[in-house]
């Protein structure tokens, strides 16, 4: 689409207040921009209140309420479904009044992309008569399986031991989202997420943030039944293509990325010799496996980076972070930059979809330790499928112990199978990066979404 005279066609993209949800459609609201459409990013406003913008300057940026605008809501699962049932009462007006704002003011909408978690936004585009596209956050695999939940293809509770699916390699019942395996754990939350299944078929677009080589057959099962597109990885241009060094700008963050501190520590570190270790932007660990992981990342001898949140911090060991000769723990880190830092030997991951997209666009072996939702999917990906990774074997309650911590991380950084695996990544990166070549599977399908956006009457 490059040198074509775009005819400015206005897209907002609704983002859902998470992180990982807002920096893939952040990357992909930055490609259309690139590709001459105006776009207006909209979240809630509480989010953009607090967002750090300071390296992001490209993207119009607009809120809408979503009945929580001093925050305080997630907390916990329990939370989620409030959360989501209110933003459900209030975000369908609020976003029309934000549409009636935009055409008043000479600058009407003319394609609505929304977060699948949001899927009353489809209602407000039909009644607006602007084009919808749904926007899927998590891989082609795990959308496979909520649509055959969804259509009552997969019974739950599941009482079979295995499972085969079209689309899909036979899968032990831990190997599908936690939702679906033990939908009694989050009830609400398990029906919630099903649900959204409802309108995806009725959107103009479904797009999803993967990559066609690397789900080819759930991507091609899942075209038969929705207009679907891999618009993948959604990550910044310059880690996939060296002609956009300076596209460099990730996420945007509500937290301090510590990134001064972080790079230059790494910088001080010999090649492939540090363990990356972090869970993400949810995920909570308990007080046993926090010191669990904490004793193995140093009896494994190598150095480690650790992202620990402020809610975990308090069950480290006692001094735990101060008394580190190898090892530094952090709140947070600009997560691009560190898994694209030639120190880092390995990714230690809950296998969030983001996360698991970024090590394999960047060439990062991975230690898997799912903690629920897409990830337990995500994780048998890695070492089954893609063979870019090593499952942490746990013990009969669950935990991970220091001991199996250790020896994981000696195979994957040190072992014959590590090797292997390295290999694996190298060659999964180079097709990660050939997406956005020109005639690339994700750059095609973006430039065949842009060119009817431009035909578009409004
Ligand atoms: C959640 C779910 O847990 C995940 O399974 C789902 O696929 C998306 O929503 P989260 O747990 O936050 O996301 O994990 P992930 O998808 O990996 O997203 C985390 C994002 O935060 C990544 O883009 C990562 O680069 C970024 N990050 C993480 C940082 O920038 N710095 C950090 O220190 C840690």
């Amino acid at each position: 689409m490059e040198g074509v005279e775009a005819n400015k066609t206005h897209c907002i993209v609704l983002a859902y207040p998470a992180q990982g949800h807002l920096n893939p459609m952040v990357q992909f609201s930055k490609r259309l921009i690139q590709k001459g459409v105006r776009v207006t990013l909209v979240t809630t406003h509480f989010y953009c209140k607090n967002l750090r913008k300071e390296n992001y300057n490209s993207i119009s940026i607009e809120g809408i309420t979503d009945g929580f605008d001093e925050g305080g809501a997630m907390q916990s699962a329990e939370d989620w479904e409030t959360y989501l049932n209110k933003f459900w009462q209030v975000g369908p007006a609020s976003l029309a009044e934000l549409l009636e704002k935009f055409a008043s003011s000479g600058s009407p909408a003319g394609c609505l992309v929304y977060d699948s978690f949001m899927p009353w936004a489809l209602d407000v585009a039909k009644k607006y008569e602007l084009v919808g596209a749904v926007f899927l956050t998590q891989s082609c695999a795990v959308n496979n399986v909520y649509y055959h939940v969804h259509e009552g293809l997969l019974k739950t509770p599941i009482s079979e031991h295995t499972i085969s699916l079209p689309g899909l390699p036979e899968l032990a019942v831990k190997d599908l989202p936690s939702f679906v395996y033990s939908p009694d754990s989050y009830p609400v939350l398990s029906k919630l997420i099903v649900d959204i299944f409802s309108s995806i078929g009725k959107a103009d677009w479904v797009l999803c943030n993967t990559f066609y080589e690397l789900e080819e057959e759930a991507v091609k099962f899942l075209s038969k039944v929705w207009p679907l597109r891999p618009i993948g990885p959604a990550i910044p241009s310059m880690y996939l293509d060296q002609r956009h060094q300076d596209d460099t700008e990730y996420g945007l963050s509500i937290l301090n990325q510590n990134t001064e501190v972080c790079l230059k520590w790494l910088g001080e570190r010999p090649k492939r010799s540090v363990v990356y270790v972090s869970f993400g932007s949810l995920a909570s660990l308990n007080d046993e496996q926090m010191k669990e992981i904490a004793y193995g990342l140093k009896d494994s001898e190598s150095d480690f980076l650790w992202i620990v949140r402020e809610p975990d911090e308090a069950k480290l060991p006692k001094h735990f972070a101060q008394t580190l000769q190898k090892g530094l723990v952090m709140r947070w880190c600009p997560q691009l930059q560190v898994l694209a830092h030639d120190a880092v030997g390995c990714f230690f991951t809950h296998c969030g979809w983001n996360s698991t997209l970024e090590a394999i666009s960047l060439g990062v072996p991975m230690i898997a330790m799912p903690q629920w939702t897409d990830q337990t999917t995500n994780s048998k990906f890695i070492m089954d499928v893609w063979r870019v990774g090593v499952k942490v074997q746990l013990d009969e309650r669950g935990i991970a112990k220091r001991e199996a911590i250790k020896q994981t991380i000696k195979e994957v950084m040190e072992g014959e199978r590590g090797k292997d695996i390295r290999e694996n990544s190298i060659k999964w990166k180079a097709l990660s990066q050939s997406t956005f070549n020109e005639g690339g599977s994700s750059e095609k399908n973006i430039d065949d979404f842009v060119s009817t956006l431009m035909f578009s009457p409004k």
